[in-house]
């Protein structure tokens, strides 16, 4: 099934109108796995010709696509979601060697995925328009009545990052289509093609020719001339918080949602069940080297069990196991490039010279970061306020709940944090301060079940995410005023 997608040669095409088009440019950029440099693929680096070409497409297809019937779409995302469950195994294959995820995670994205599809045909199945009677505002007679439906917003750009190169394109694209809007994929570059078996998989599931378009080339090369372009309607991207800054800067007046970086804190109170903290903490933090957006990326913890906390992160963090994701139970893998690696040692160097204390982890080979915990890391290190996108995590010792709520909302970030007590008061009280878009009462920071609002506050993001909320990010009412003659 994915044949078409790819020849001998590991050179990749796009999706566009239905057919996957080889270059026309002939200019390629060439996918290497972080795990051993092997090449993984070859995709298209588009020129603004060729993706000119595409919107326009896109802007045809959506014409025939909103007058097709929900049920209908909702069909198309069912037979979408059984093919990926049958064919996770490969689709996870290719991620976990393109993004050096661990091939459970990779696995358990697609299976994901393909729940997050199925809810997705459900929900809008189940959406409502509405009849408002005009005579409940003053001055006006039960003969005015407002017919209020969703309709869709027309293309829709979706932008996806790396670590989740299949899930987080599909949970763009499939509340997007199923709002009646087409779709064009800007996928990440190193993650491209775990992106683009996506793709074939919703057109074998018999999406019509151009509802989902796919781009590929560097955001840095294509990226402004595409956010840019006057026949996109809509932008749904989730990256880094730099990145979503600035196309909201260019974009001024195109609706967007963005979905961007952050800084979550675990706040751990004196009462609380350390085990259990220390459990969720290490699972949170670590998981795909911290490399999510949820991940667990401070702890805020009481004084007086501190010291017991971390001992007890450092006997969990001791047993993880690292190396090649391919191999079953590995959770520290290498990070996604060189770059990343760099980035995150420097935020150490920086921690260590201001005196943090390694509780434990040193080692750095090239993209390969070992996980490491500081304790008495202060407000002064860099570590305590920038997202590492590694496997490091700080310790802050706190004195009270309200130092706690001042050092957590302190952060440019807001995008989810975690509180762990016995005591619902306390658990509520510092809910209601936190200035995040999510707080988790006794677990860590994570964004589903996908049909929860997800969404991040100040350099965390705009708009909601989560199914209801996509689609209805990605539709919009349109009202028709029926004025009866009586
Ligand atoms: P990134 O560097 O910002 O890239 C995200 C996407 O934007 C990629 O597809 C990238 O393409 C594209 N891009 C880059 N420059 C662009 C431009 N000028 N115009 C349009 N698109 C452009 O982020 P990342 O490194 O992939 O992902 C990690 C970051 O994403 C972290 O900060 C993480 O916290 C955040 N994240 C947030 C969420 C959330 O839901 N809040 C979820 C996941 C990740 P190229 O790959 O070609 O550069
Ligand atoms: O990386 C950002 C993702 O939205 C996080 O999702 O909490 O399920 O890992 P997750």
């Amino acid at each position: 099934m994915f044949n078409e997608l790819c020849c001998e040669d590991k050179t990749y095409r796009n999706l566009v109108g239905g057919k996957w088009m080889d270059s026309k440019t002939n200019k390629f950029i060439e996918i290497h796995s972080p795990i051993d440099g092997s090449l993984v693929g070859k995709v298209p680096s588009m020129s603004r010709e060729e993706v000119d070409e595409v919107i326009k497409n896109s802007k045809e297809a959506q014409k025939t696509w909103r007058d097709v019937p929900v049920n209908k779409r909702a069909e198309i995302l069912y037979k979408a979601a059984d093919i990926l469950d049958e064919r996770a195994e490969e689709i996870g294959a290719v991620m976990a060697l393109e993004i050096a995820k661990d091939i459970k995670s990779a696995v358990s994205e697609v299976t994901r995925t393909a729940d997050y599809i199925r809810f997705t045909a459900d929900a809008a199945k189940a959406m409502e328009g509405e009849a408002i009677p005009g005579d409940s505002f003053p001055g006006f007679k039960r003969s005015k009545i407002s017919y209020v439906n969703r309709v869709p917003l027309g293309v829709v750009l979706a932008i996806s990052p790396f670590n989740y190169p299949v899930n987080l394109s599909a949970s763009k694209v499939a509340p997007a289509v199923v709002g009646g809007n087409s779709v064009l994929l800007k996928p990440p570059t190193q993650g491209s093609i775990s992106a683009l078996f996506l793709a074939q998989v919703f057109k074998a599931a018999g999406l019509p020719d151009g509802v989902l378009n796919t781009v590929t080339g560097k955001g840095s090369e294509i990226g402004d001339y595409i956010v840019k372009h006057t026949d996109i309607d809509f932008i749904n991207f989730t990256g880094s918080t730099s990145v979503g800054y600035h196309i909201s800067e260019i974009t001024a007046m195109k609706p967007q949602l963005l979905e961007l970086g952050g800084k979550d804190a675990a706040i751990v109170l004196e009462d609380a069940d350390l085990e259990h903290a220390a459990d969720n903490i290490v699972s949170g933090a670590f998981s795909y080297s911290g490399q999510r957006c949820t991940a667990v990326k401070r702890i805020l913890v009481v004084d007086s069990v501190a010291d017991k906390l971390v001992e007890l992160l450092k006997d969990r963090i001791v047993k993880l196991k690292s190396g090649d994701p391919r191999e079953e139970g590995t959770v520290i893998v290498p990070l996604i490039d060189n770059k990343a690696a760099d980035f995150v040692m420097e935020l150490v160097e920086d921690a260590l010279s201001k005196g943090a204390k390694r509780v434990i982890g040193e080692k750095r080979k090239d993209n390969f970061v070992e996980a490491m915990l500081f304790d008495n890391v202060t407000l002064d290190m860099r570590i305590a306020w920038e997202e590492p996108f590694g496997p490091i995590l700080p310790v802050i010792r706190i004195k009270n709940i309200d130092e706690a709520i001042d050092i957590a909302n302190r952060s440019e970030y807001g995008l989810q944090s975690s509180v762990f007590t016995k005591d619902i008061d306390k658990a509520f009280y510092i809910a209601d301060k936190l200035e995040v878009g999510t707080v988790q009462v006794n677990n860590k920071t994570e964004r589903g079940p996908d049909h929860f609002p997800f969404l991040g506050v100040k350099s965390s993001g705009m708009g909601t995410q989560g199914i209801r909320y996509s689609i209805e990010a990605m539709t919009r009412p349109k009202a028709v005023v029926l004025n009866l003659n009586k």
